[in-house]
């Protein structure tokens, strides 16, 4: 058989590179300003030490965790990212094919640029992981109600706030390239609201709070997530509420505020910070990065450009390649590290 295109997920983007247009490139690839915190993001899980232990029992090895009740075939799920259409003609319904065949969990964008209704058909086999909905806040409540009314009816089994971008970043790459989605690629679950372009003290007044985040999850029966959360205090301030379930340490894989912590180094500061359950994504691309965000107490990492990138370079077929490979490579690092399940990973493995 030929030699595979890309045998890791550096290779597949140099890969997806060649296959997208350079303005869908700048706006999947892209971060804010100068890239310090897609950088950082990378660097630091690199910079983590692994601290082996070796000739423990391996025998009935198993990937799965228990997460919010629910069993997860592995800890490794898809981060919600926007306009997947530009990226292969099936979008969001490939990754959602994949994510199924995987039994990885995926997290809906609300820019979604498929219907939540068809990629909850796509995930409702028997095996199939957890569809969530992420919302961005919209500037009517009546708006943001309807899109979880939408998600409750469609089968979504939590609600995904993003709380890192009330403002859109400084993106040099994007606006070079203008930013020209091609039609036919379109946030399908907004397109019966006013357009979102409003200057910045609009913006700004339409961001929403902690009263918005209470008010939320009193008008809705799915578990309220938290994402984009990187100060203890803030997650602490989550818990207080009482009205938040769970916390998903990231910084928008650095594409919103330039020069943040990195997601590995405000991981454990949060997971010390709260009872909550908490995921991690930004910068997640090998088995290793895995095993550390579980030492550092993540639950589950999320990924993000790899999804878009496989995409590009195979439609669902890429995505299940992607979650696959990045599932063995966990596997593996699992078992050389003396571990048998998820649950035996500990701050110890860290040296
Ligand atoms: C995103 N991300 C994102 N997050 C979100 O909450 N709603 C969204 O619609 C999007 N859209 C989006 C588009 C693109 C092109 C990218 C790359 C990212 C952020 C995403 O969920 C996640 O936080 C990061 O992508 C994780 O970092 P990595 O894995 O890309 O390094």
């Amino acid at each position: 058989s030929p030699a595979p295109a890309w045998v890791n997920l550096h290779e597949l983007a140099e890969h997806a590179r060649t296959r997208l247009t350079p303005a869908a490139w700048a706006y999947f690839s892209g971060a804010a300003a100068d890239g310090h915190t897609l950088a950082a993001n990378r660097a630091d899980w690199d910079a983590l030490r692994l601290w082996p232990r070796v000739l423990r029992p391996l025998t009935d090895s198993d990937t799965a965790i228990e997460l919010a009740g629910q069993r997860w075939a592995h800890p490794i799920g898809l981060a919600p990212v926007a306009f997947q259409r530009w990226a292969h003609p099936d979008g969001e319904m490939g990754s959602a094919l994949a994510a199924a065949a995987q039994g990885a969990g995926l997290v809906l964008s609300s820019q979604s640029s498929v219907a939540v209704e068809h990629v909850a058909r796509a995930m409702c086999e028997p095996g199939a992981g957890p569809l969530w909905f992420q919302l961005y806040w919209q500037r009517e409540r009546a708006h943001t109600l309807a899109l979880v009314q939408r998600a409750e009816a469609a089968g979504c089994q939590a609600l995904v706030l993003t709380v890192d971008a009330p403002v859109q970043g400084v993106r040099d790459a994007e606006r070079r390239a203008g930013f020209q989605r091609p039609p036919g690629v379109s946030a399908v679950h907004l397109a019966d609201f006013p357009s979102p372009q409003a200057d910045l003290p609009t913006l700004l007044a339409q961001a929403p709070t902690w009263d918005e985040v209470t008010w939320l999850a009193a008008h809705t029966r799915l578990p309220l997530w938290l994402k984009g959360v990187l100060h203890p205090d803030d997650a602490r301030q989550a818990a207080a509420t009482g009205a938040v379930a769970g916390l998903i340490v990231s910084n928008h894989g650095g594409r919103v505020l330039d020069t943040t912590v990195s997601t590995a180094w405000a991981l454990p500061r949060v997971v010390d910070a709260t009872a909550l359950p908490v995921l991690v994504d930004g910068g997640i691309r090998r088995g290793t990065d895995v095993v550390k965000a579980l030492a550092l107490g993540a639950r589950a990492v999320l990924v993000g450009r790899p999804q878009v990138e496989a995409l590009a370079v195979n439609g669902a077929l890429g995505v299940a390649q992607m979650l696959r490979l990045l599932r063995d490579e966990f596997a593996a690092a699992l078992a050389l590290c003396g571990c048998r399940h998820p649950a035996e990973v500990s701050r110890a493995l860290l040296a």
